[in-house]
Order: structure tokens, then sequence, then C-alpha cells
């Protein structure tokens, strides 16, 4: 299901404007994003079974990461982001089937998935603890939650300075994006059997954007 024209999906606020904006971002920024991240993405979506869910898939900078012929059930909230998610998802040969509703309400049952995944959008989402614990909720046991997103950096730092700086017109632009968010310590505490998670630092010109997390929690 799509929507647009001010029929938002509950719980998400559509702008026209940087909806759009968001999607072409993306699209254009999608492939040297991805280039510097490759190293947590790598090894926390190596081995995905071919049925997965996703969080947040944009424009589908994922995609790549799932065997082929791989099943992807999209949690998408965004309109503008769905044809071009569509597009991507034949271009990489993966059935996809988008559920236009949040994180935080995942119309899915429970313990019925093999594999979640999500890059860039707990930094994002309005209520990061709820939809851990959706993700939680629809994981089967022993199914596996991968990740990798931007983390607030350590405390007295330049780009924790810049974070703090920047978080108005960055969170603005980027449709409520927050760089001050600890997800280490809100992913180990999300009530998940095993944690493992690996911090590491990306090289942008984007420096609030730079500290990095990747990583998988078992249900
Ligand atoms: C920064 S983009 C990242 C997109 C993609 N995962 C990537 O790595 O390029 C954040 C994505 O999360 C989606 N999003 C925002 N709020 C959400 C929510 N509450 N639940 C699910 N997805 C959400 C946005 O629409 C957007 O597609």
């Amino acid at each position: 299901m799509t929507t647009v024209n001010g029929l938002a999906p509950d719980g998400f606020a559509v702008h026209p404007a940087r909806g759009r904006f968001n999607s072409s971002f993306f699209s254009v920024m999608g492939g040297y994003i991805n280039w510097h991240m490759r190293r947590g993405k790598t090894k926390a979506f190596a081995d995905l079974p071919s049925s997965v869910v996703e969080i947040g898939s944009g424009v589908g900078a994922n995609l790549r990461y799932l065997p082929a012929g791989a099943h992807l059930i999209a949690i998408e909230p965004n309109p503008y982001m769905h044809a071009r998610l569509r597009r991507a998802a034949r271009r990489y040969g993966v059935e996809l089937e988008i559920r236009s509703v949040v994180g935080e309400r995942i119309d899915l049952p429970d313990a019925g998935a093999e594999a979640v995944i999500s890059s860039l959008v707990l930094c994002t989402v309005s209520d990061p603890a709820a939809v851990l614990a959706e993700i939680r909720r629809i994981l089967a046991p022993g199914g596996r939650f991968s990740f990798a997103e931007h983390v607030v950096a350590t405390p007295h730092t330049p780009t924790r300075w810049l974070q703090r700086i920047l978080r108005g017109p960055w969170s603005w632009v980027f449709e409520g994006c927050s760089c001050e968010r600890d997800l280490t310590s809100l992913i180990a505490s999300a009530g998940f059997a095993g944690v493992e998670i690996n911090p590491y630092r990306i090289h942008t010109p984007f420096v609030p954007f730079n500290t990095h997390i990747a990583g998988t929690a078992i249900a």
C-alpha cells in the first residue's frame, strides 16, 4: 500500500518536500554511503535467509545483501521511497512486499520472522525502544536482527560537539534523524537473548554521521 496526499500512515508525518528530497538524496548518495558502511554491513548482513523483514528500507540500500530470489517485507512508511524501492527490487530480483506502516506498530504476527534487518533507521524512528520491542515480537525464537546504524559519539570529542551544534538543522533536513542516540545501550538492553555490537568509524565530510555500530541480536 502506498499513501500520499495527506493520507499518512498512522504515526508517521509525510512531508511532501522533504520526503521527496530524502528519496532523491538516498538514491544519489546511496552508493557512497553504502561503500563507507561496507565493513559493518558485510559482516552483520552475511548469510541472510531467503525471507527477510526490513525496517525503513528507503530506496533499497540493502537489497544487495539479500540472496537471489529473496522475499523482502519492507516496513516503509514514507510513500516517496516506494517507487524507487520497487524499481531497485526488480533490478536485484527480489520479491518485494511493502507495508506502509511504522516500525513502532508492525502489522506482522508474533514469532513469524526468521530475520529482521535495519540500517540508518533507529536514528530516525520516533521511538527506537518501541521499534526494538516490535522486532523482538515478530522474530521467531532464535531469529536474528542484523543492524548497521549511526550513533552518538564519545563525550567531549569534536564529533560529539558537532552532533550537538548541528542537531536542529540535521533533524529537519533528514526527517527526524538524530546523531545523538546511544543505540548501543538501547539494543544491548532491549531484551534480546544474545547481542554482538561492533563500533567503527567512517570518514565522510558529514562528520556528525561518522560514528557507527553494526551487529546482530538474537531473539
Ligand atoms: C535515513 S533513511 C535510511 C534508509 C535505508 N535503510 C538506507 O540505509 O539507506 C531512514 C528510513 O527510515 C524510514 N522511517 C522513518 N521513520 C520510520 C518509522 N517510524 N518506522 C519505519 N521506518 C521509518 C524513512 O522513511 C527512511 O526510509
